[in-house]
């Protein structure tokens, strides 16, 4: 697979599709992981005399009013900070206005198009993949970088589109992401996978593909609550799942030696936080939610890690949106810190990243990944439908 270092890309117009989609609030960036993690591929691009032209999507644009809040205005603004050099930002990502723009573009320039899913709204042309969108895009640049590693599992004009029609390669954040969930796909053993999260119905293939491969499966979050009830536990007023209470007793009749369930769990009579109180699993009474993991689960999964090489972890273990309830998670991820020598450990899915974030263990862990459906779907499938562009791309040119 070609990167960006396979490019002469000296006074080239160099398109770089990267995943700005951060989380927002009153026109704020709250957390600016995502734009560091493309800070590598662009300032290589500078540093090789490129003329840089940035696009992203923000969020999903339905109507008109969802453009309020969706711009990629404060983005520019954050780059201009990282990169300390000025960004230049068009308040639109097609017409004359960008073209403009990027005939202006003089060499160690940067440019940031306006968010790729406003034009959503003219009948879908991004998500769509529309070709003569697409056409639009790749006619802006020379060279078309890849680096949106959590938009890649999404067919759309700014990424299979434009792939399709220019010479492409991967940024460092995409390489470095598939370098390291590469891991998993030939662990060292013991092999351990926790999943955690609301729905075990996102996670059926990552079950159905790691179950037979890893050592252990240790079950956290709403997910362990199907898999409690296909046990016979009653759950009290925990997060129902009726149509995967087949599929769990499936997979624990399968590979009941494997899979670990919490023995003990968080409980509380409603949905906000408090002091959680701790019970047996086989005592929860009608109105108890179970929250999270429990201390004694708690130990337990760590036993079960401590031998532990590798690590895939999926989901937090409890509600991570309530602090009183984000011990679980917690725990085990200082944990798997504490043993960073020994264990290599990659985590896929914003909640538990931005837990290990928010715990300051970014450092101390092997790899956080930053797409939450990508990253499911790499692990699936082991390729991604905007992986595949850039290799088709590669055969092409
Ligand atoms: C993400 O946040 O997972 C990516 O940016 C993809 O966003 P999407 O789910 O809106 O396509």
């Amino acid at each position: 697979m070609k990167t960006i270092r396979d490019f002469n890309i000296q006074d080239k117009k160099v398109l770089i599709r990267c995943d700005f989609n951060v989380p927002m609030q009153d026109g704020k960036i709250i957390d600016d992981t995502r734009i560091k993690g493309a800070m590598e591929t662009i300032q290589y691009a500078i540093s090789h005399q490129a003329k840089v032209i940035l696009l992203s999507h923000l969020g999903k644009v339905k109507e008109e009013s969802d453009k309020e809040g969706k711009t990629l205005a404060p983005v520019a603004k954050r780059l201009e900070q990282l990169l300390q050099q000025k960004v230049i930002f068009v308040d639109a990502c097609v017409g004359k206005k960008v073209e403009d723009a990027v005939n202006q573009l003089k060499a160690k320039e940067i440019l940031l198009l306006e968010n790729t899913r406003f034009e959503d709204l003219d009948g879908k042309k991004e998500s769509g993949n529309d070709p003569s969108l697409a056409q639009f895009w790749a006619s802006l640049g020379d060279v078309f970088i890849n680096d949106a590693f959590g938009t890649m599992h999404r067919a759309h004009a700014s990424n299979v589109g434009i792939s399709k029609l220019l010479p492409s390669g991967i940024g460092f954040l995409v390489e470095k992401e598939i370098e390291r969930l590469h891991t998993v796909f030939c662990p060292k053993k013991p092999f351990i996978v926790i999943l955690g999260g609301a729905k075990v119905k996102d996670k059926i293939g990552v079950i159905e593909k790691f179950a037979p491969k890893c050592d252990r499966i240790l079950i956290g979050g709403g997910m362990a609550f199907p898999f409690l009830e296909a046990e016979g536990y009653f759950m009290g007023s925990s997060m129902k799942e009726e149509d995967s209470l087949d599929f769990c007793k499936k997979m624990l009749k399968k590979y009941k030696d494997k899979i670990i369930l919490p023995v003990d769990l968080a409980v509380s009579k409603e949905w906000k936080d408090g002091s959680p109180a701790y019970k047996d699993i086989t005592k929860l009474e009608i109105d108890d939610m179970g929250l999270d993991i429990g201390p004694q689960t708690i130990q337990i999964f760590k036993n079960q890690l401590q031998d532990a090489k590798t690590v895939l972890w999926n989901g937090p273990m409890g509600a991570y949106e309530l602090s009183s309830y984000q011990k679980g998670t917690q725990e085990l991820l200082t944990y798997l810190a504490s043993k960073k020598e020994q264990i290599r450990t990659i985590i896929g899915g914003g909640d538990t990243v931005a837990c290990a974030m928010k715990n300051h263990l970014e450092k101390e862990l092997y790899h956080l990944s930053t797409g939450g459906g990508a990253t499911l779907n790499y692990l699936e499938s082991e390729t991604l439908v905007g992986l595949k562009a850039v290799e088709q791309s590669n055969a092409n040119h």
